[in-house]
């Protein structure tokens, strides 16, 4: 059974008011051997691609992105490497990208035949500035652009029908493109491709640069959820990035306005300030009491191997992966949490202060940085006469014995260490 917090908001306890919750996981993609890949000063090999799938896999991810075979040799030769070598267990499907460009269509086509399942994914930049600046396309020109490539791209793998075929449609740059311009190039798609069922589109709708809060993000995926066509035949997915630092509001936000899919990397690994980091997102859910479907239970493991195939650290203070993250410095904090571990009854919900998991259930373990000075508390003094010196202290003379500590602090306007506490301990008490 999945564990939740004794802290989530107020109303999953008794529904004071009606904040929405998310109640199910999403359907994950990682885009790690992508987006992730493309923002890294060495990209992977494909012996380190072969790797990261594999632990990817066995995480519990369903849809990888693994790469963009038309553009990188490399690419090509891991995705044709994994169909080959059946490395691609039945119900995991890969995802290759392409831009809206016939030949290099026809070859990310051939980068996946043979695979049992396989999601090409088509995209074209649709906001404003791209249009003027980057294309010097008008609107009619870039919806003519999605009707013919969608339609070469069916044409393509309706000749091949041992592998079952999905499209995925991003208008990159979505959150900074005119709505109904978005909505016009994504139902332009979904009609070209035919979506029906045994047919399905995978609309993915990125912020591609994070440009506003989450909350207008969400209204924009509320919106589109409401007016696409074959809305039935649609499975609606998010791409936040994290300009702004909140891709992960930007996620949450947008499954509860309708997005049934989120692709993001691990740790926010991906261009420029990264793609949403699906650790936090798959371990906020936990916290709610609703599964992931991700196994993040030896999170350590994980982190240590993702920063051996991309070469770059997991902050110290990143939510429930980093290195200090159940690390308690204050006293109170400290005093509270052992508390709490004391109270704490196995497989009841997770009570203890400040720790907003069970780092157990991580596979870590709770720590703390006693630091004794003039201003700290008896908490932390008792904490290590206990845990160096076998002393536990009765409550009257804690409170009694910190004072003798807090003096000596001040005397020597120093931190105290474990061993002058417990010198201090003996003098004060044990002296014949
Ligand atoms: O961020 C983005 O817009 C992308 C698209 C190609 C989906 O990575
Ligand atoms: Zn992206």
């Amino acid at each position: 059974a999945t564990k939740y917090t004794a802290f989530p908001p107020i109303a999953l306890h008794d529904r004071q008011w009606p904040s929405q919750q998310i109640t199910k996981p999403p359907v994950w993609l990682s885009t790690d051997l992508r987006d992730g890949n493309q923002a890294l000063f060495e990209p992977m090999s494909v012996e380190t691609k072969i790797r990261f799938f594999t632990r990817l896999v066995d995480i519990g991810f369903k849809e990888v992105e693994v790469g963009f075979p038309s553009a990188s040799q490399t690419d090509f030769h891991f995705v044709r490497r994994l169909i080959d070598e059946k490395r691609i267990p039945d119900d995991v499907t890969p995802m290759v990208i392409t831009q809206a460009r016939e030949d290099l269509i026809a070859r990310t086509v051939e980068s996946v035949r043979g695979a049992k399942r396989a999601i090409v994914h088509l995209y074209n930049a649709t906001a404003p500035v791209w249009r003027k600046v980057v294309f010097n396309m008008e609107v009619p020109q870039v919806m003519q652009l999605i009707q013919d490539r969608v339609a070469y791209l069916k044409k393509l793998t309706d000749a091949a029908p041992e592998t079952e075929w999905v499209l995925q449609y991003s208008p990159e740059t979505f959150s900074a493109t005119e709505l109904d311009v978005a909505l016009q190039a994504c139902n332009t798609a979904i009609e070209a491709w035919n979506a029906r069922p045994g047919r399905p589109v995978i609309i993915n709708l990125p912020t591609t640069v994070e440009n506003a809060t989450p909350n207008v993000f969400a209204d924009q995926i509320e919106w589109m959820h409401r007016h696409l066509n074959q809305r039935e035949h649609v499975v609606l997915s998010v791409h936040p990035h994290n300009d702004r630092g909140t891709g992960v509001a930007a996620a949450e936000l947008a499954q509860m306005a309708g997005a049934q899919r989120v692709e993001g990397c691990l740790f926010g690994n991906g261009e420029r300030c990264g793609n949403v980091d699906i650790v936090t997102l798959a371990l906020n859910l936990y916290t709610q009491g609703v599964h992931p479907r991700l196994d993040f239970s030896d999170i350590n493991a994980v982190a240590r191997e993702v920063e051996e195939f991309t070469q770059i650290a997991t902050h110290p203070r990143h939510p429930y992966a980093g290195d200090l993250v159940f690390t308690a410095f204050s006293g109170s904090h400290q005093d509270a949490i052992k508390k709490g571990f004391a109270a704490q009854k196995a497989d009841a919900i997770w009570e203890v202060p400040y720790l907003p998991i069970d780092p157990a259930d991580l596979g870590r373990t709770y720590d703390s940085v006693i630091r004794v000075n003039s201003q700290s508390g008896k908490g932390g003094v008792a904490y290590l006469l206990e845990k160096d010196h076998g002393v536990v202290l009765p409550r009257r003379m804690q409170v009694e014995f910190s004072a003798v500590v807090q003096r000596h602090a001040e005397a020597a306007d120093a931190e105290v260490s474990s061993e002058e506490i417990w010198k201090l301990f003996k003098n004060t008490y044990l002296r014949a």
